[in-house]
């Protein structure tokens, strides 16, 4: 709660002991999860009511459906019926849809009470448990939410070594971008070993990454953007391709890669191409409607009065911010819609 950074531990079986951050007066305890993370989120109640705590495990509905405000009342509801006060605690238990639900109701509920993250998916652990944003969708993706720490992110890698590949693939992506931006071992390590790399390491650096980065800037003035590499296009791909998310950074990372070796002289394009294909990501979108993509990299132009900028790299580790005009966003889709020399690209006629 509040403002100060949580603590974050990760280790095998993690989930078993270290949940709460040792304090005085704490006595009730409700644990949010959803569907497949529920499995981990029953044991884990049964451990804290074994304690003595009053625990209450609580489903939302899976994945995105959980972030809305409807979601947040009826679990607002539920803490009533438990009759927990400041002094208790609220325990989100899987992805990112789930720590970013419990940490906005956690941050309102009361006006704020503790609440601690245990994400289960890769892009939670390194991303989303991560940097202080909470939320939930109101016509629109995270339009209403809070800035506020969890007092402590658990990180239990055996479940995360158990996740379906897909969602490792995902995560991996952000993992990657992480490296991009400021770590040139992880990038190392992931060029090495692609989806076997060592999980405490791919963990814990890119989470380093991302509390570095946001340490300094946790309401996004500056530097914070830098995490945004990969996502300008990212986000239009996700949209008009319906790739998940961590696809589509991928293909963004590829698009951004390109402009910057256009714009800053950038060397490492193919290097990067190479270790997205290794973790088995996507490098193109050939069949991505371009008018429709456009229109929305525009749209982000119009939340933003200096108009379209996109995070690029000097080199990696380097990241700038840069303005980009029509022609550029033009050769970054060129990048993840031209033929490639693979010749996996369908043909204009299909
Ligand atoms: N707050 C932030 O800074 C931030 C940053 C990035 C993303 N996010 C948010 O995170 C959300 C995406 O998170 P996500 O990718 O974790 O998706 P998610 O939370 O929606 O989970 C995806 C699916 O994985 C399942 N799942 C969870 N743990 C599992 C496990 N251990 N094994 C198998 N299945 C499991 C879930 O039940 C769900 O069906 C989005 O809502 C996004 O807006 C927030
Ligand atoms: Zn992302």
């Amino acid at each position: 709660m509040g403002v100060s950074h949580p603590d974050i531990v990760i280790g095998r079986g993690a989930l078993a002991d270290e949940i709460l951050v040792p304090r005085d007066g704490r006595t009730r305890v409700a644990i949010l999860s959803q569907d497949t993370a529920m499995g981990m989120a029953r044991p884990l109640g049964e451990r804290l009511a074994a304690t003595g705590l009053a625990v209450e495990v609580i489903a939302l509905p899976d994945g995105e459906a959980a972030k809305t405000l409807e979601v947040a009342q009826d679990v607002y509801l539920a803490l009533n019926r438990m009759g927990m006060t400041r002094h208790d605690s609220l325990v989100a238990v899987g992805g990112g849809s789930v720590t970013d639900l419990g940490g906005f109701v956690a941050a309102t509920y009361l006006r704020g009470i503790e609440a601690v993250y245990c994400p289960t998916t890769l892009l939670g652990a390194v991303d989303a448990a991560i940097g202080g944003k909470t939320g939930v969708n109101v016509g629109g993706k995270n339009l209403v939410g809070v800035f506020a720490h969890p007092t402590r992110i658990v990180i239990d890698l055996e479940v995360l070594a158990a996740l379906p590949a897909p969602l490792m693939r995902q995560g991996m992506a952000e993992v990657l971008k992480a490296g991009l931006v400021g770590d040139l071992e992880l990038v190392a390590l992931l060029e090495r070993d692609g989806l076997t790399a060592d999980l405490e390491a791919v963990v814990g650096r890119a989470g380093d990454v991302k509390v570095a980065v946001v340490r300094d800037d946790i309401r996004e003035a500056g530097r914070r953007a830098i995490l945004n590499y990969g996502h300008t296009i990212g986000h239009a791909v996700e949209v008009s391709a319906g790739l998940s998310h961590g696809e589509a950074v991928a293909i963004g990372m590829v698009a951004a890669g390109a402009v910057s070796k256009e714009l800053t002289g950038f060397s490492a394009s193919d290097r990067q191409t190479a270790i997205i294909e290794k973790l088995g990501l996507p490098t193109s979108a050939p069949a991505l409607d371009r008018d429709e993509a456009k229109r929305l990299v525009g749209l982000d132009k119009k939340r933003d009065s200096t108009g379209v900028r996109m995070v690029l790299l000097e080199a990696i580790g380097h990241p700038v911010v840069k303005p980009v005009d029509d022609a550029t966003i033009d050769l970054a889709l060129d990048a993840v819609t031209a033929p490639s020399e693979h010749g996996q690209r369908e043909t204009a006629n299909g």
